[in-house]
């Protein structure tokens, strides 16, 4: 008998006890490698001495006070520190509790600037197709999911999507040629047709993270939206909520593409999930015309302290381990291992990623690339039997066509060694194996 309303609702969960680098223990002794991070949160690893540091020290001078009474040296040095990562000039970071919460500010933020600037008419957000910016009604609604926004549809609707890129399928005329620039003509014409004074902003993941698996777009593709956007004055809001604070092997997903947007969020990663975390960071371009008349807006949990603090060691532990390089290289290995042990595996589509920001696309034939029925529940038994070995997966799924589509996930900790991505490569292929009728060698 539990209390508890969980997250899962159709099988009973081990109870985790313990929890250190890349493993985590349930009360049964069982040890799982944790080869998602949780949800791609985990940088730094489980159990770092120098977070569980930070946190102590925080707790121990202020646990709590109010946003609108008091900063903290925590916050400024936090603040001050991270700027000097962010990919935006005179970064000012807003902190919240998470990835949804960040998305919200991002979208309020974006509308009091146009605002403040006497464009009353910009409150349309374009989001993309088959996204994901949080479970929160604002961020449901402008993230393209929409097996999650389904029971949710009477309240949606405020916000416009356009294409997301999707190499593995995608369908631009012309594939691989000009696919950029074929995305940034739909992005104009969606704008065009909103007309461009009604649009406050643009929002998209660097990299295409939990509905797509680990989506590189192809080249020039941010410079072509980012052009776009910059001609009808519409902000560049970046959301780093997944692939933030090093996932990518670089600090931001943008990074890769030479991106400084207007906005920027980040959640997960921040603290590497010893703290829920997160913030939407303006441009000092942005800012400025905010500050005077101020920004409506707020939680009793924003710009918490010991939030901070763990934010703050959690970027000098990326920063003094290296671990941003190292998720770059370790990734790199990762993928290549999976490649050549899914190589005969006929269900394997497509291993994809970078940094250590991984995804592998399941499918029922390689050269079709035609999706399993839902029925099948592959992505579930896929993770199930992993489980069963002791590696712990990510996943999504309906990405094909609303319903459709199996993706499993690789975000381990930075740490992970060798050794450990090699352990995680043979459980992975062994279960993936099993779902497919393969046997294990
Ligand atoms: C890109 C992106 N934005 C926002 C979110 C929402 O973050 P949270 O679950 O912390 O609310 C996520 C979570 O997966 C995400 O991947």
């Amino acid at each position: 008998m539990t209390h508890v309303f969980r997250r899962v609702l159709t099988r009973e969960l081990p109870r985790a006890v313990h929890a250190e680098g890349v493993w985590i223990t349930d009360a049964e002794g069982r040890r799982y490698l944790d080869g998602a991070g949780g949800a791609i949160v985990s940088g730094v690893g489980h159990g770092d001495p120098a977070l569980l540091g930070a946190m102590a020290r925080q707790a121990a001078r202020v646990q709590y006070v109010h946003g609108t009474m008091f900063t903290t040296d925590a916050l400024e040095a936090y603040a001050e520190d991270v700027a000097t990562v962010l990919p935006m000039d005179g970064a000012m970071i807003y902190p919240v509790s998470g990835g949804s919460e960040a998305v919200e500010t991002a979208l309020k933020l974006a509308r009091t600037y146009h605002l403040a600037r006497g464009e009353e008419e910009r409150h349309v957000v374009i989001g993309r197709r088959q996204s994901y910016h949080g479970n929160t009604l604002g961020a449901l609604d402008v993230g393209g999911k929409d097996q999650l926004k389904g029971p949710y549809l009477p309240w949606l609707g405020r916000f416009r999507h356009t294409e997301t890129p999707y190499e593995y399928r995608c369908a631009m005329p012309g594939h691989p040629g000009g696919c950029a620039a074929a995305y940034a003509e739909a992005l104009e014409a969606l704008i065009l047709d909103i007309g461009p004074e009604r649009v406050a902003a643009f929002i998209a993941e660097p990299i295409g993270g939990a509905t797509l698996a680990a989506t590189v777009p192809p080249p020039g593709y941010w410079t072509a939206v980012v052009e776009v956007c910059r001609r009808y004055g519409v902000l560049v809001i970046a959301d780093e909520v997944m692939t933030g604070f090093g996932r990518t092997g670089r600090w931001f997903g943008v990074d890769h593409f030479d991106v400084r947007p207007d906005i920027l969020t980040a959640g997960k990663g921040s603290t590497s999930g010893y703290f829920p975390f997160g913030f939407a960071a303006a441009s000092a371009e942005v800012y400025a015309p905010v500050k005077p008349g101020g920004f409506v807006h707020g939680f009793t949990w924003s710009h918490n302290g010991i939030g901070a603090a763990v934010a703050h060691a959690t970027l000098r532990r990326l920063r003094e381990g290296d671990l941003v390089g190292q998720a770059a290289t370790k990734g790199e290995r990762l993928r290549e291992e999976l490649r050549a042990a899914l190589a005969e595996n006929p269900i394997v589509g497509d291993v994809r990623g970078i940094g250590l920001m991984v995804g592998i696309e399941l499918v029922t034939d390689r050269a079709t690339k035609a999706p399993f029925p839902r029925s099948e529940q592959v992505t579930e038994r896929v993770l199930a039997a992993a489980r069963e070995r002791g590696l712990l997966l990510y996943s999504s799924t309906g990405h094909v066509d609303g319903r459709d589509g199996d993706l499993v996930m690789f975000g381990p900790p930075f740490v992970i060694s060798e050794e450990e991505i090699g352990l995680a490569v043979e459980r992975a292929r062994d279960a993936i194996d099993e779902v497919a009728g393969v046997r294990a060698g």
